[in-house]
C-alpha cells in the first residue's frame, strides 16, 4: 500500500520574524491538501514563533544533539526543540556531514535521541558526484542507511530523505531510472534491516526539487515524499509541489 507522502521543506540558514507570512500560507495549503503531509524545517530561533504563528502545523528542527544536557555549546536537545514547539528533527543533511564532519554513527545517535524523545526523525542520506561517476552510488548510500538508522526504527519514526549531494541547490536532479533504482535499494536495504517494517518507512527525494520537477519525482516508485530547500522558502514556489504530491 502507498504510503502517505510527506513534503518537507528545509530552510537551512534562511528565514526571520519577517518571514512568518510565509509560513502561515504554507500552513494554510498544507489543510487544503489533507492527503499529503507538510512539515517544514526552521532555524531554530523561528521554531516557536513559527508555532505560535501556524498552530497546529509540523515544524521542525534542522539538527539536534544525542544528549539531553551537557557541556556542548551551541548544540540544541530534543527536548529544548520539543519545549520549541518542533515535531520533527532532520538528522545527517549532507551540509552538516561536511561542515561539522558528522558520521553516520553520529546521525544515528542523534536519531535514536529524537525517536526516544518522540521526534519523527528525518535521515538524509546520499552521495557525491566523485561516488556516482564511480558507480558507488547504491553501495555508498545503502551503506549510509545501514549505518545512520536506529535498529529499533519504525515507520512513524523515522523517513529516510535521499538527496544526492550534487543535485543540491544546483538545479541538477538524478534521471527518473536513477532515482527508481536508489529508492528501490533503500527499500530492499530498509526490508533486509527491519523486516517488514521496512515498507512503513518513507523515503523521500530531496535535491533541486522545484515545481516543474516535482510531478514527475513524486511519482515514482518508493518516492514517498520530498525534501525541498530553496523552492521551500516562498509560498508560491512550495505550494505547487506539495499540490504535485496529490494523486
Ligand atoms: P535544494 O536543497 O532543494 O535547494 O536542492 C535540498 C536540501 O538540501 O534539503
Amino acid at each position: 500500500m502507498a504510503l502517505k507522502k510527506l513534503v518537507a521543506g528545509n530552510w537551512k540558514m534562511n528565514g526571520r520574524l519577517a518571514d512568518l507570512p510565509e509560513i502561515q500560507a504554507i500552513a494554510a495549503a498544507a489543510i487544503s491538501h489533507g492527503d499529503v503531509d507538510v512539515a517544514l524545517g526552521l532555524p531554530a530561533t523561528l521554531i516557536a514563533p513559527a508555532c505560535a504563528a501556524a498552530p497546529g502545523f509540523a515544524i521542525g528542527g534542522q539538527d539536534c544533539h544525542w544528549a539531553a544536557s551537557g557541556a556542548h555549546t551551541g548544540c540544541l536537545s530534543v527536548d529544548m526543540l520539543k519545549e520549541a514547539g518542533a515535531s520533527f528533527v532532520i538528522v545527517g543533511h549532507s551540509e552538516r556531514r561536511t561542515d561539522n564532519h558528522e558520521t553516520s554513527l553520529d546521525v544515528r545517535q542523534k536519531a535514536e535521541a529524537a525517536m526516544a524523545g518522540g521526534l519523527l526523525a528525518i535521515i538524509c542520506v546520499g552521495e557525491t558526484e566523485a561516488q556516482r561517476d564511480a558507480g558507488d552510488a547504491v553501495s555508498v548510500v545503502t551503506e549510509q542507511v545501514r549505518a545512520s538508522l536506529p535498529v529499533t526504527a519504525a515507520g512513524g519514526a523515522v523517513a529516510i530523505a535521499y538527496e544526492p549531494v550534487w543535485a543540491i541547490g544546483t538545479g541538477r536532479t538524478p534521471s527518473a531510472a536513477d532515482v527508481a533504482e536508489m529508492h528501490a535499494a533503500i527499500r530492499a536495504e530498509l526490508k533486509s534491516l527491519l523486516g517488514q517494517e521496512g515498507e512503513n518507512i518513507r523515503i523521500l527525494y530531496g535535491g533541486s526539487v522545484k515545481a516543474s520537477n516535482a510531478a514527475e519525482l513524486l511519482h515514482i516508485a518508493d518516492v514517498d515524499g520530498a525534501l525541498v530547500g530553496g523552492a521551500s522558502l516562498k509560498a508560491a514556489d512550495f505550494i505547487p509541489i506539495i499540490s504535485a504530491a496529490k494523486r
